[in-house]
This record gives C-alpha cells, structure tokens and sequence, in this order.
C-alpha cells in the first residue's frame, strides 16, 4: 500500500515539493511518520487519546527537523471542518479508519472538502466485494454464506464492523467533487496468514511484497482483496 500511495503523489506533485499531509485516524502513526520523514508536513488526527499518545512518543524520538513539520491532534475525523479550513491539505490519508464510521459518507464530504485542488484522497477500506473469502478459505461456510449478502463483518478483534464496496465508493467519490482516479487491492495472497505467522525477511519479504504488489494492480486478482486502495483527485 506504500509503494501504491507513494506511486499515486510522485506521479501528481513535483519531486521535492513539501506537501501538505492530513491523516485521519493516524493510529500509531506509521504513515505519518514514514512522510514527515520524507519531508513533508503532516497533520494527524486521530480519535483514541491511548494510539494518540502511542505515536506521541513515536515522534518523540525523531530529529528535531522531522518533529517540527509534525502536528498531532486528537478528534474525531468526522469533524475535519473544526480543525481545519476548506482546501488546506495536498494529500488527506484515511487508511483503516471506515470500518468504524457508521456515517462514511459524511466524513468523506468532509475530507474532500479540506482538500485543495488537485489534492489527493487516498482511502483504505476492507473489500465489501470479497468479504465470503476469509471465512471461506478457513472452511467456515456458514459465515461465508452469509458474507455474501452483508455489509458488514467481524476483523481480528473480534469487533462487527463495516466493509465498503468498489462501485458505491466510486459513486460517492464522484458525488463529493474527488472522482476516482485509480485503485489498487490489498492483502490478496496474505490475508489469510495467522496473526503469529512469522513474517519472512530479506529476498523472500521482497518476493511477498511484490506478488502483493503485482496482484493488487492486476485483473481479476484485485478485485477479490481484503482491502481495496482507492485513489480520488479533487477536481
Ligand atoms: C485500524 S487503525 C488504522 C491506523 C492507521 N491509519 C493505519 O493505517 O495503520 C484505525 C484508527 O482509526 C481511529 N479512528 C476510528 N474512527 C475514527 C474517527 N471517527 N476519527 C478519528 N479517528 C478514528 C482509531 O482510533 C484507530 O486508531
């Protein structure tokens, strides 16, 4: 998902121009650290004082210049507008974050609004269009029955959550004035590892990552990943 945003704002913004970041629902901060770090100035926001103060201490440990371009705020990303004004940031990031927001269409009016023209929204949502195959994949066809005809499913904390379809997303995007620009899938091969599994390194981490990579670009791989990465310009 990395290389798929990072791809999406080398291609939109000149190489070198430091951008304007808002990260709602930052969690720890892995995102927003990653970018301040490649030199732009990056607002978080996020709702849980406890993940808030978890990337407080993460940033903490940085340099001083990277610390300087960091702003970290506690809210809630439905209420963008009281933080910020309309057309502020060139990148909004709004990665894992839908699942829990019963309202998503309002907070993402809100988020296209804070960015400026030509800004980038990038969204991280779990796959609405392929939520029968984990259940299914670990023999469980009772549950992958039922995911055929729901919104909504339980994640790994064992919280019911929502899913967001590819189609009702890009309709939404268009209504909000940041259509769809591309799209990427996510977690097409690994969603299916134990949460202990050992994460392999070196060669072998670089093969993983690129087969996730070429499948979350390509037909029809992508269109069955846990979590689709959609991409919209503001016009
Ligand atoms: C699954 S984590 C994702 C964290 C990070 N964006 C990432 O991709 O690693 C979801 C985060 O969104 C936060 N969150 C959920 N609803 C929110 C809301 N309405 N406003 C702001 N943050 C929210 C949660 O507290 C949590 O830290």
């Amino acid at each position: 998902m990395a290389r798929q945003l990072d791809e999406q704002i080398t291609a939109r913004f000149p190489l070198g121009r430091r951008l304007r970041v808002l990260d709602v629902g930052m969690g720890q901060g892995t995102q927003a650290l990653r970018l301040a770090r490649a030199g732009h100035a990056v607002t978080g926001l996020e709702s849980d004082p406890g993940m808030l103060a978890t990337a407080r201490e993460a940033f903490a440990l940085e340099p001083a210049g990277i610390r300087e371009r960091v702003r970290l705020i506690e809210g809630d990303g439905l209420e963008t507008g009281v933080h910020f004004l309309p057309g502020s940031f060139d990148v909004v990031l709004c990665h894992g974050v839908l699942m829990y927001v019963s309202e998503p269409d309002a907070m993402l009016a809100g988020l296209a609004r804070m960015l400026a023209p030509g800004g980038l929204l990038s969204l991280l949502v779990r796959n609405g269009d392929a939520l029968a195959l984990r259940p299914g994949h670990a023999g469980d066809w009772g549950t992958a029955l039922e995911a055929f005809d729901s919104a909504m499913y339980t994640n790994r904390l064992g919280l019911r959550v929502r899913a967001d379809r590819l189609e009702t997303l890009t309709a939404t995007l268009a209504g909000i004035a940041a259509p769809l620009h591309a799209w990427y899938g996510v977690r097409v091969f690994t969603d299916g590892s134990a949460a202990d599994a050992v994460v392999p390194d070196g060669e072998e981490l670089e093969r993983l990552l690129s087969a996730e990579d070429r499948a979350g670009r390509t037909e029809p791989y992508r269109r069955v990943a846990a979590l689709l990465h959609l991409c919209g310009v503001r016009g």
